[in-house]
């Protein structure tokens, strides 16, 4: 009885603490929830131009947007030479990434095989040259990401609507269709060698998936 008593007590006094608890948060007496602070347009005295929201400093960069590999985001040296090498690995996944950047923004004008014989040029645009030539090929991939992000001629750049990892993954696929169109019959592998030897149209090969070898 007595001890039933006593549980009665503590239970209310706890809710009671409970309530008290939770009306402190709201009080006001509580200043955290309503402390000063600036709407966004609200005027403020602090700065000289008379606004709260005040523009980021001139040359800040976001945390983990420093462009500061010259070679990757400009194709050239820092002694301004195109690179002849790519700035990463390719891998099998790369360049099928490549194969599909390549048919968005380049095949309309150079042509799903880099023939320079895309759609837009059947309707008047002016030619652009074949990959398949030998001062393409022996170009250094640095000329290339530099033509994609600077334009060349007539062919405007592309530099705001391909971002440069892309670039350079286009750039592996240019390589794969030069040497597509150049490569000797011993590069075919011999599972599809017949096949092609003895077609007199385009042979169609599965694209072999991520991974595996060629
Ligand atoms: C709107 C049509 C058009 C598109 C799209 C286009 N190009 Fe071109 N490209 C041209 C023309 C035209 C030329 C030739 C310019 C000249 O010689 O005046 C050219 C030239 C080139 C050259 C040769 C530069 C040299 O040294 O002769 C390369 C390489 C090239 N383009 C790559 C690309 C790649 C890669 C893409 C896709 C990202 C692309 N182009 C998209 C029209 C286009």
């Amino acid at each position: 009885m007595f001890r039933n008593r006593l549980a009665g007590i503590t239970a209310t006094t706890l809710l009671l603490l409970i309530a008290l608890v939770v009306a402190g948060c709201s009080s006001r007496w509580q200043l955290m929830a309503n402390q000063p602070r600036t709407n966004p347009l609200d005027p403020s005295s602090v700065f000289s131009d008379g606004a709260s929201a005040q523009p980021p400093q001139p040359s800040t960069v976001p945390r983990g947007y420093l462009q500061d590999d010259v070679e990757f985001e400009t194709g050239k040296t820092a002694q301004g030479t195109p690179v002849t090498t790519f700035p990463f690995p390719i891998t099998l996944t790369d360049l099928q990434r490549g194969q599909e950047r390549y048919d968005i923004y380049c095949a309309l004008c150079h042509g799903r095989t880099g023939n320079g014989a895309g759609i837009i040029v059947a309707r008047g645009f002016s030619g652009p040259p074949t990959f398949h030539t030998d001062r393409l090929r022996n170009a250094p991939v640095g000329h290339f990401f530099d033509v994609i992000t600077n334009g060349y001629g007539d062919m405007p750049d592309y530099q705001a609507k391909i971002p440069p990892r892309d670039r350079w993954l286009i750039i592996a696929y240019v390589r794969a269709l030069q040497f597509s169109e150049n490569a000797p019959i011993s590069a075919v592998p011999t599972a599809i060698r017949a096949q092609l030897e003895s077609s007199t149209g385009p042979v169609l090969v599965s694209t072999p998936t991520p991974g595996s070898a060629p």
